[in-house]
């Protein structure tokens, strides 16, 4: 039986579908002495990783002969060095499409909490400090006619859109190139980013996390969108300067943010606490049951492919 390293705890239903095939051993990376990891990683043919884990360039090159494969249990594949992984002729497999949906629910979840003051409404109440029914306590906006921006028209940006016209806002988005499903939902293509960020009540950013987009969000683009316009972030929290979101949050720059993902999570500045008109999720986009063992189902395919060709 061949063996397979996960660096994070997999649900049950996933680790008994691996598990039926591959030998399995929970060998964690993150917050760890590399040296350590890697006494795990004997005999092992596979390597199971997700977001958050430090697969860099040091640890792919002490990675053994026997692994086959790097697969991330996730999308997003920014926490792996994949051409260091290339260098060494290891393939990095990832779990496209299957959280299309989960993700895009999250999305509107925070564009409806952020615009809606969702966020505020519950720390009130948990406070104790709801003093009963009044006409002026936290106001929000309504989302039909708002314009909501996609900044990335993607599978998950689309599935957002998607989404959103329910709701009746109007679409426009930013990309490198027209999109098809986008242009079908009805939305403006404004490829010109500051004409797209004028345009904007509300961005949603579904970008990849790369040495472009990092701080995509940031003094400028913030100056550059209307007063009290809502940045909601499901893709990955390098997108954003939290200094100048914060900043700009305080003064109402920006009228409210919804963020489900942050640069250097677990950890989140801690100005996020404080900051007014703010809805902040533990990086849920993909948490659903049905998804994440759609996501295991996908790793189990790479590793079957892989390791049993
Ligand atoms: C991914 O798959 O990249 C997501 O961020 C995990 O939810």
């Amino acid at each position: 039986m061949k063996r397979v390293a996960h660096t994070a705890e997999m649900p049950e239903s996933v680790a008994s579908l691996i598990g039926s095939v591959f030998g399995l051993r929970h060998a964690p990376l993150r917050g760890r002495p590399i040296g350590e990891f890697l006494t795990d990683m004997e005999d092992v043919s596979a390597l199971i990783v997700a977001p958050g884990d430090p697969v860099d360039a040091a640890c792919i090159a002490e990675l053994p002969k026997s692994i086959k494969l790097i697969a991330s249990y996730s999308t997003g594949l920014d926490h792996v060095d994949v051409e260091a992984a290339q260098r060494r002729g290891i393939p990095v497999s990832n779990t496209p499409d299957v959280l299309t949906d989960a993700t895009a629910d999250i999305a509107m979840l925070l564009i409806l909490s952020a615009v809606r003051g969702a966020g505020d409404a519950e720390r009130m109440l948990r406070m104790g400090d709801w003093k009963g029914w009044t006409p002026h306590q936290i106001f929000g906006s309504d989302l039909a006619g708002r314009v909501l921006g996609i900044a990335g028209p993607g599978r998950i940006g689309a599935a957002t859109a998607l989404r959103a016209a329910a709701f009746g806002m109007r679409l426009v988005y930013w990309g490198r190139r027209q999109s098809e499903a986008m242009n079908g939902l009805g939305a403006k293509p404004l490829l010109d980013l500051d004409a797209f960020l004028e345009a904007v009540d509300v961005i949603s950013l579904h970008l990849p996390s790369t040495p472009w987009t990092r701080r995509f969000i940031n003094e400028r683009t913030i100056s550059a969108m209307r007063k009290g316009a809502v940045v909601v972030n499901t893709a990955r929290g390098d997108l954003v300067d939290d200094e100048a979101l914060i900043a700009a949050l305080h003064d109402g720059r920006i009228g409210g943010a919804g963020l489900d993902v942050f640069e250097g999570e677990p950890a989140l500045h801690p100005g996020y606490l404080t900051a007014p008109h703010v809805t902040l999720l533990p990086h849920i986009g993909s948490a659903t049951h049905e998804t994440r063992l759609a996501m295991g189902r996908s790793v189990f395919s790479s590793l079957q492919q892989h390791l049993c060709g």
